[in-house]
């Protein structure tokens, strides 16, 4: 009998060797995918916080709180990311800013000023002298200030800029969208317009006053008649309206919605502050 083997036989040989090349092959690559070396995970200090937190803080509820505070707890982070993430968190729930306590007394400038904001023992603590009137607020704030912490002022619910006013996205538009104001006002008009908000009052933002005549009456601005209804915007930035048979008058108050005040809530520097951020919103420098 001859030694080497029928041709059908070696075709089967031929077979079986591939099927276990092909097998050892994906056996290998399965291996490779399992067991290749993985990058390290990055430290969050090596990586900048996703700037979606502040979205976390907008959409708020208890979720959001929830993971806000899981953020707040990450080892490693820059103080000032870890102070904005105490603004959002505040923004998510307004409640309980009991959160903030641990911060107090850190020895992380930005944090220790955005607890005591939160906590509300900035102004209590302060010990300058404040500016008695606008010229003398103008002249005291016309340099320098902390635009990082000025955001976070803005958008704070202490302060509640954000309630009424647009800026880089964030806010909501009962008031003028502030979002380039820094193109438009310098310090000192700003400062003015904080302080004296009724002062000059263009049309489309003066309030106004809706009677029903049930005897109810409420505040907006932008009112307008349509379909039947009478339709505004309320002081905080949400649409109202009603049948137009239910409003007994409208008047026009010819003042600002915006509060008379709200430099009282601030502290010196954080007025400054304030005043740096709005400054340079839609300004490069
Ligand atoms: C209840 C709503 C409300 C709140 C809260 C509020 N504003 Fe206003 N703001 C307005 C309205 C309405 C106007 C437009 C009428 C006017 O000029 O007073 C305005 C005007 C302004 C202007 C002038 C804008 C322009 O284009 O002339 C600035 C600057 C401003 N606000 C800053 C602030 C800052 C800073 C805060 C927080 C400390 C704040 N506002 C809080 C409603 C509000």
């Amino acid at each position: 009998m001859p030694a080497h083997p029928q041709p059908a036989q070696a075709a089967r040989r031929r077979r079986i060797w591939i099927g276990f090349l092909l097998l050892l092959v994906a056996v290998g690559v399965r291996a490779w995918v399992r067991f290749r070396p993985k990058p390290p995970i990055p430290s969050v200090a090596a990586t900048a916080l996703d700037p979606g937190f502040w979205k976390l803080g907008e959409a708020g509820g208890h979720e959001a709180a929830v993971e806000l505070e899981r953020l707040l707890g990450l080892p490693g982070l820059d103080p000032e990311d870890r102070a904005d993430l105490l603004i959002a968190r505040a923004m998510a729930s307004t409640h309980d800013t009991e959160f903030a306590r641990p911060f107090d007394k850190s020895a992380e400038v930005p944090l220790r000023r955005t607890a005591s904001l939160l906590l509300g023992t900035t102004l209590a603590a302060e010990t300058v002298a404040r500016p008695a009137d606008t010229a003398a607020w103008q002249k005291a704030l016309a340099n320098d200030g902390d635009r990082r912490h000025g955001r976070r002022l803005f958008l704070s619910p202490q302060i509640g800029c954000a309630r009424c006013h647009l800026a880089e996205g964030r806010g909501r538009s009962a008031g003028p969208d502030l979002s380039q104001i820094g193109k438009v006002q310098d310090r000192g008009q700003i400062i003015e317009s904080i302080l004296e908000p009724s002062k000059t009052v263009a049309v489309e933002h003066r309030g106004q006053e809706i009677e029903t005549t049930d005897g109810d009456s409420f505040v907006g601005m932008q009112v307008r008649r349509e379909g039947g209804e009478v339709i505004w915007l309320g002081a905080d930035g949400r649409r109202m309206s009603m049948p137009e048979a239910d409003v007994a008058r409208i008047t026009d108050l010819g003042s600002s919605l915006m509060p008379e005040g709200m430099g009282e809530l601030l502290g010196v520097e954080e007025f400054r502050d304030l005043v740096a951020y709005l400054a340079g919103l839609g300004r490069e420098d």
